[in-house]
């Protein structure tokens, strides 16, 4: 039954690519302001007025500004491609050490960021060096094997080819393209186990089943325990497999 996604995915990069530039950017923008509605929601209850707060991958760093203004926090972005929105800064890092002290932000964010990575192991123990508080992961799940392949095609499809559409009709920069596709996706348990690989305590697990397509996201809040500030994880992570959660 839901292979009807598919073709109604390719139809839609047809359609975006034969609209004017201004609907695709509506159309786009809508989509974005329910997203960023759903994550603010999530984390409410778990950034202080205040805080000092990183955003890891912060891509095109809308996401940052609406933290910064809902939260009122001070807040630094980091990626390793540039590809955010004109008024927004985001510092261009390495990929691999996080350019900032051991415990310098309060709360650490990484939003569909974890999955773009294959060390994950040494992105989670940087989070865990520079996070004094709490860490917020948004992560793309699933709970069937069909589900994950939904899921990778939905992260070509949501990253690579929309992209591509918006880079094209002038609304995003082409440098998406160069987004590392390692699909290194996780079940809620696996996502669980790798966190307390890190002596991370689980705040809040909150799951969002998409009302239309066959996937699911979920948010975790962790709390960093003083002294797990830069141990590296007590042992080996789950492996990143499709499974029933
Ligand atoms: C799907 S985008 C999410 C962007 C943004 N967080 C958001 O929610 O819109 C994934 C981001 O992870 C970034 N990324 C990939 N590898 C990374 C790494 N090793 N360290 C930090 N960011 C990375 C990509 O450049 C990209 O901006």
């Amino acid at each position: 039954m839901s292979l009807i996604y598919f073709p109604i995915m390719v139809l839609t990069v047809l359609v975006y690519v034969l609209m004017p530039r201004s609907v695709v950017a509506r159309l786009q923008e809508a989509n974005r302001r329910k997203e960023i509605a759903a994550r603010l929601k999530a984390m409410d209850q778990f950034v202080n007025k205040g805080e000092r707060v990183l955003d890891f991958g912060a891509g095109r760093g809308d996401f940052l500004k609406h933290v910064a203004r809902d939260f009122s926090v001070d807040i630094i972005g980091i990626d390793i491609i540039d590809y955010t929105d004109d008024d927004v800064e985001v510092l261009m890092f390495d990929g691999d050490r996080i350019p900032l002290p051991d415990k310098s932000v309060d709360v650490g964010m990484a939003a569909f960021v974890l999955h773009h990575i294959v060390d994950q192991e040494r992105a989670m123990a940087e989070l865990v060096r520079v996070c004094r508080s709490r860490i917020i992961i948004f992560e793309d799940t699933f709970f069937t094997p069909w589900q994950w392949v939904f899921v990778a095609w939905n992260d070509y499809y949501a990253n690579i080819i929309m992209g591509s559409v918006r880079a094209w009709k002038s609304l995003g920069k082409f440098t998406i393209a160069k987004m590392p596709m390692p699909l290194t996706f996780r079940s809620v348990r696996g996502w669980s186990a790798f966190f307390g690989g890190y002596g991370l305590t689980t705040r809040s697990v909150q799951v969002r089943h998409n009302a239309i397509k066959p996937m699911s996201k979920v948010t975790f809040v962790l709390e960093v325990a003083p002294q797990t500030a830069t141990v590296e994880p007590a042992s080996k992570p789950a492996e990143p497999v499709p499974a029933m959660a």
